[in-house]
């Protein structure tokens, strides 16, 4: 709920602090903008008028609440809530200290539900650009908020507020996380890797996780931030059916890119089980 986080979000135009009404129907900065707080419990905190040409849409949002639902990932969450415990056990913050554990795009809340339940007390901010998103936020977990903002802008949080960051499978942006991070914060990041569901890109017609997209996260984040150890791969298989494979391309960017109704064809000729591979590495990051 957003009561629970109201003390760490910030006026998106100016930085100024932004404070919950009494009725939690919207939020106030000091330098006087108000914000709505939407039905479900969300607040939209842009500077302009929200673009969602990269934000997923109603269809992608459902297709990833079920096949989330169904643990096809377990082994990811696995990894980032892990990751997380380790960047709160590296800053000395115990779980009754009620950290903050922010995820830029948090899609369902899947990730950032599953990490508040293994840190007790912890509080949650759910940031994606995608309205279908925030509402599926808004309600993923009592301790979560949810906002819809873009990533690729200022953040509509306070400096120094939050205990760890995380970001699986979405848009980073370096400068900012330093800015919103306590110090002895850490980012922790999922990253697809080369190979990820490697079986279905003939047959679908999908592209490739491009090699070295760790290298480059942390080229890309050496100004402000120094991995934390060594990156750690997780590997493994998932036996999925024809039904669960059209759920997994309906939330990834093949949605996007290729009409739904070829791509349904294609996914009509698969067999009815396959094996496939599922490849990604959670790199920690600490401000340098
Ligand atoms: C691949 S999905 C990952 C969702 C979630 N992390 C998960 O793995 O279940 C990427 C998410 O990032 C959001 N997104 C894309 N561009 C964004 C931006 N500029 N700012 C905030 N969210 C963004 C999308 O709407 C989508 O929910």
């Amino acid at each position: 709920m957003l009561t629970d986080i109201s003390d760490v979000l910030a006026d998106p135009v100016d930085g100024s602090p932004l404070n919950l009404d009494s009725d939690s129907s919207r939020l106030e900065s000091s330098s006087g903008r108000y914000y709505d707080v939407a039905g479900p419990g969300y607040a939209t905190l842009t500077v302009d008028e929200v673009h969602a040409d990269r934000a997923d849409d109603d269809g992608m949002v459902t297709a990833r609440e079920t096949f989330l639902s169904r643990g096809h990932y377990a082994p990811f969450v696995e990894a980032v809530t892990g990751a997380v415990q380790l960047a709160l056990d590296d800053a000395g913050v115990a779980d009754d200290e009620r950290p903050v554990i922010c995820e830029i795009g948090a899609g369902t809340g899947y990730y950032l539900s599953h990490t508040l339940d293994d840190v007790d007390g912890a509080r949650g901010v759910g940031i994606d650009l995608s309205v279908p998103a925030a509402e599926r936020l808004a309600t993923c977990h009592p301790r979560v908020g949810a906002v819809v903002a873009d990533a690729r802008h200022r953040l509509p949080l306070r400096d120094s507020s939050v205990d760890v960051i995380t970001v699986v499978f979405s848009p980073s942006n370096p400068a900012e996380f330093a800015r919103v991070l306590r110090p002895g914060g850490q980012v922790v990041v999922l990253t697809a890797e080369a190979g990820h569901l490697t079986e279905l890109r003939e047959p679908l017609g999908i592209l490739d996780v491009p090699e070295g997209k760790v290298e480059q996260l942390v080229e890309s984040s050496s100004g402000w931030f120094e991995p934390v150890g060594e990156p750690e791969l997780v590997e493994f298989t998932m036996r999925l059916d024809q039904e669960s494979i059209a759920t997994q391309t309906g939330m990834s960017p093949s949605a996007r890119h290729i009409p739904s109704d070829l791509l349904a064809e294609r996914a009509a000729q698969l067999p009815d089980h396959m094996s496939l591979t599922a490849r990604a590495t959670v790199t920690r990051l600490r401000v340098r």
